[in-house]
């Protein structure tokens, strides 16, 4: 096999889209130089192409898939086989970013050898670069394995949804000196596993703060306040797409709900007063086939007299 480096044979604009490609080592290295990392997540081609031509550094396939795309109650009911089918898709629109599939609930929980095949669907099926596992101290050995068999392992720690039943809720977390203690336990042993990166969710700024100081792993925030590496947000949550009130670390960058209410309503409008489509949006016959065919019609006219 030659070693030479694929980007060696591309056009000076690949070259240097092959150059700044985020890698799990990008991550780390805007952790030391301090540089705030950006997620989203994306579920489809056209959504993903955005996010990653916008420049954002990673695309997670959340688990969020769920709600916000399947419409399902919570995250709980989405399969690997949908899972999968959206990680292919947002695939195929990200060349830049780091793209991460989120493992669904029941897909790692039965066992380390399901664990291990389900991760390895996601890279050699869906072509992802990392999963993200939900889970702190209990998950850490599973994780090592995933790691040792060369996937990089995004962890997840604080409010992890996956855990609603178990949680009563979907509760901050790390609130008591007894649950600061369990957060900074799952943070050091998911660091030790060797993660590639931690989401922190739902738990006090000064929390995720302390073990944003404490670990070597970059930590991205969503409810987690400011001192995080980097932060994320659900894509819909972003745009106003999620017809619920938003969490209160949400920041609405868009209002896409407005803009395609107003374009459908506009289009509705059109069709029903006879404006769309126009004539200039119509297709037309050739001149010498619209004159044939109007002698014909003339013909078929007279005839009829
Ligand atoms: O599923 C998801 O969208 C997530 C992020 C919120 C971190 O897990």
């Amino acid at each position: 096999m030659s070693l030479t480096p694929f980007h060696g044979r591309l056009g000076a604009s690949h070259l240097d889209e092959a150059r700044s490609k985020v890698t799990t080592s990008t991550l780390r290295e805007l952790k030391l130089r301090h540089e705030p990392i950006t997620c989203l997540t994306a579920y489809d081609y056209a959504a993903a192409r955005l996010v990653d031509e916008a420049g954002i550094d990673i695309v997670l396939v959340g688990d969020s898939l769920a709600q916000a795309v399947l419409g399902y109650e919570n995250t709980l009911s989405v399969t690997m086989d949908e899972m999968l089918h959206h990680v292919k898709a947002v695939r195929r629109g990200v060349r830049r970013a780091l793209l991460v599939a989120d493992m669904p609930f029941g897909s790692y929980q039965v066992d380390s050898k399901s664990a291990l095949a389900n991760a390895a669907r996601f890279v050699k099926e869906g072509g992802a670069e990392a999963v993200k596992i939900e889970g702190g101290e209990k998950r850490a050995e599973l994780i090592r394995q995933i790691i040792d068999a060369e996937i990089p392992v995004v962890g997840h720690i604080g409010l992890t949804p996956q855990s609603v039943h178990a949680m009563g809720g979907y509760k901050v977390q790390g609130k008591s000196l007894s649950g600061i203690e369990q957060l900074m336990r799952d943070a050091v042993s998911l660091d030790r596993a060797g993660v590639a990166l931690l989401v922190l969710e739902g738990i006090p700024r000064e929390v995720a703060a302390m073990i944003t100081a404490e670990v070597g792993t970059p930590t991205i925030g969503i409810g987690a306040g400011p001192e995080c590496d980097g932060q994320v947000l659900v894509f819909h949550d972003l745009l106003n797409l999620t017809f619920a009130p938003p969490a209160k670390f949400v920041r609405r960058y868009g209002d896409a709900a407005a803009l395609i209410t107003g374009a459908v309503r506009a289009f509705r409008e059109d069709v029903k007063s006879h404006q769309y489509p126009s004539d200039e949006e119509s297709y037309h016959l050739p001149k010498e086939t619209k004159a044939g065919l109007d002698t014909v019609l003339a013909r078929k006219r007279a005839m009829r007299r």
